[in-house]
């Protein structure tokens, strides 16, 4: 895992045998596929971080979502971007040789690997512009128990990140934080 401050990650650590902590370069020099979950106001900053050349033709799950830092107003987050933009597309323009995929961003961590829910299996929604990215990416989500929608190219992001507004919406006004969104057909 990467950080800008390895110590803070000791306790960890400690309970995942195998897993080991260093830079931002290091964790992404190391990956073979990498996990973008920094805060959406950082995430430009960690990739830089992580320097370009780590990244280079790998796939990159972009979990990270445009929270700006300023408080909800009636449970409803304030994005930094606007409705034509999104996050991703801006770090796939300055990091234009890593296969960024969109995913994760509008789900609870607790419900990211074996989701369980009655509804039956939730949808996650992903875009992203390198197919071979997309399917390595949908294989992860088929092994954690989610079934996988491709929105396409990344500027469906524009439409995927927002989805993290609304699933918060529900989570601030019932206190609950365990859903998830279905495609249904
Ligand atoms: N928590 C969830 O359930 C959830 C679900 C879906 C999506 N997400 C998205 O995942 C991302 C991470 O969320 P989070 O809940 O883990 O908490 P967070 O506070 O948004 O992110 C913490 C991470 O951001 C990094 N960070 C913070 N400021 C930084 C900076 N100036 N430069 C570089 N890195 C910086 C931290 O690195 P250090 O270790 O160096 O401090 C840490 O890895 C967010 O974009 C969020 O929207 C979260």
């Amino acid at each position: 895992m990467g950080t800008r401050e390895t110590s803070k990650l000791s306790g960890w650590l400690s309970t995942k045998r195998g897993a080991r902590a260093g830079s931002f370069a290091e964790a992404a020099g190391f990956g073979e596929l990498i996990v973008l979950a920094v805060k959406g106001t950082a995430s430009a900053d960690a990739l830089r971080a992580a320097r370009a050349e780590n990244l280079r033709g790998k796939p990159v799950i972009d979990a990270t979502n445009p929270i700006a830092d300023v408080p909800p107003v009636n449970g409803v987050l304030h994005f930094f971007t606007d409705v034509n933009e999104s996050l991703m597309e801006r770090l796939q323009r300055e990091f234009s040789d890593a296969h960024l995929v969109k995913a994760f961003n509008s789900v609870g961590s607790v419900c990211m690997v074996n989701p369980n829910f009655k509804g039956g299996t939730p949808t996650m929604f992903i875009c992203g512009n390198d197919e071979k990215a997309k399917q390595t990416v949908s294989r992860v989500l088929d092994e954690f128990g989610w079934e996988t929608a491709d929105m396409g190219k990344a500027e469906a992001a524009r439409a995927i990140e927002p989805l993290c507004m609304l699933w918060c919406i529900r989570g601030f006004q019932r206190n609950e934080w365990v859903h998830a969104f279905k495609l249904l057909k």
